[in-house]
């Protein structure tokens, strides 16, 4: 399988982009074939709410021409997709924030017949790293990712939250194997 990987913090090489590394380990290990996408390097403007690119045909279809149309036509080529992101504010970081608004492009709304799903079907994981609790901290961001998926007609298949982690690389030495768990939900 394919999977297009979010890495949605602005650490390159903190708690997040640690935990998503071995899960994407852990998958190619497997045989799978892995896309990270670093979203902070990526252009991706606000959301005008326009609801032009719901009428639109053959692709995103987003009219702001920028990285958000290119990451939604790569996860639409994949089988799945890992949202990693730190918690900010109890929600997701801003990058991922802005590309999820603007993910409102993947269903599609004909004037008559039902919506037409572009990740219809595909698998979803939700990969968070928190300095506070999992409890009555990361719940919100829990929702939001289930409702998204819900939203676009993805199926929910892994969720990883690693809490009580602020600074970079304070993770405890049981995180790598709930990693590589959570990549194995991915496939299962
Ligand atoms: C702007 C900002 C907001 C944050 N908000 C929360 C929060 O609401 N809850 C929480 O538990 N941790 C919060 N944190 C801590 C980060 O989620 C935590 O340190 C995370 O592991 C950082 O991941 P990174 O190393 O990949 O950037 C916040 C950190 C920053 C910088």
């Amino acid at each position: 399988m394919k999977f297009v990987t979010l890495m949605g913090s602005p650490r390159k090489e903190g708690n997040t982009a640690t935990v998503l590394a071995w899960a994407e380990e852990e998958l190619r290990a497997q045989g799978h074939e892995v896309d990270r996408i670093d979203v902070i390097d990526c252009t991706i403007g606000y959301c005008d709410g326009c609801f032009r690119c719901q009428d639109a045909d053959g692709g995103p279809g987003c009219p702001l021409e920028d990285d958000a149309n290119v990451i939604f036509r790569r996860i639409v080529e994949a089988d799945g997709f890992i949202l990693a992101s730190p918690l900010y504010c109890w929600g997701f970081s801003a990058p991922l924030k802005a590309l999820l608004d603007r993910s409102v492009c993947l269903v599609k709304r004909p004037a008559s017949g039902d919506p037409v799903y572009m990740l219809g079907g595909k698998r979803a994981g939700l990969l968070v790293t928190a300095g506070g609790p999992d409890e009555g901290n990361a719940d919100l961001i829990t929702e939001v990712f289930s409702r998204l998926v819900e939203y676009l007609g993805c199926e929910r298949t892994g969720r990883l939250v690693v809490p009580y982690c602020r600074l970079q690389m304070e993770l405890g030495p049981n995180v790598e194997v709930q990693a590589r768990d959570f990549a194995q939900d991915m496939v299962e």
